[in-house]
């Protein structure tokens, strides 16, 4: 059906809830920024960053969605606070299944460089 809304809540790090309608299509980082959410999206969605970290609050949803691939868990290893359900928002997009999905923002986000991993402090 056109015009047909999808429901997507996103809880800030604040924790107050952002409720949103949107379409079909959008990934969560194009309607985080569209309506003023805070999410990074350092690499602008091409899924090399992990600033656009978010975790799923439902295990259920979580399993509905789409398997991350191989680059999105590379960038999720390097994420902040992973959790068993976070996703990279621009790689999650938002379809029928997903209605009513809500995701956390972790209360802090690195956009580390491989580098760091060899530096010996
Ligand atoms: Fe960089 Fe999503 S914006 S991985």
């Amino acid at each position: 059906k056109p015009g047909e809304e999808l429901y997507v809540t996103f809880v800030d790090k604040e924790g107050d809830e952002h409720k949103i309608a949107v379409s079909k299509g959008n990934n969560l980082l194009e309607i985080a920024q569209t309506y003023d959410i805070e999410m990074e999206g350092a690499c602008e969605g091409s899924c090399s960053c992990s600033t656009c970290h978010v975790i799923v609050e439902d295990e259920a949803m979580y399993d509905k969605m789409e398997e991350a691939s191989d680059d999105e868990n590379d960038m999720l290893d390097l994420a902040f606070g992973l959790t068993e359900t976070s996703r990279l928002g621009c790689q999650v997009v938002m379809s029928k299944e997903l209605d009513g999905l809500r995701v956390r923002l972790p209360s802090m986000t690195r956009n580390m460089q491989a580098s760091d991993f060899s530096k010996k402090t």
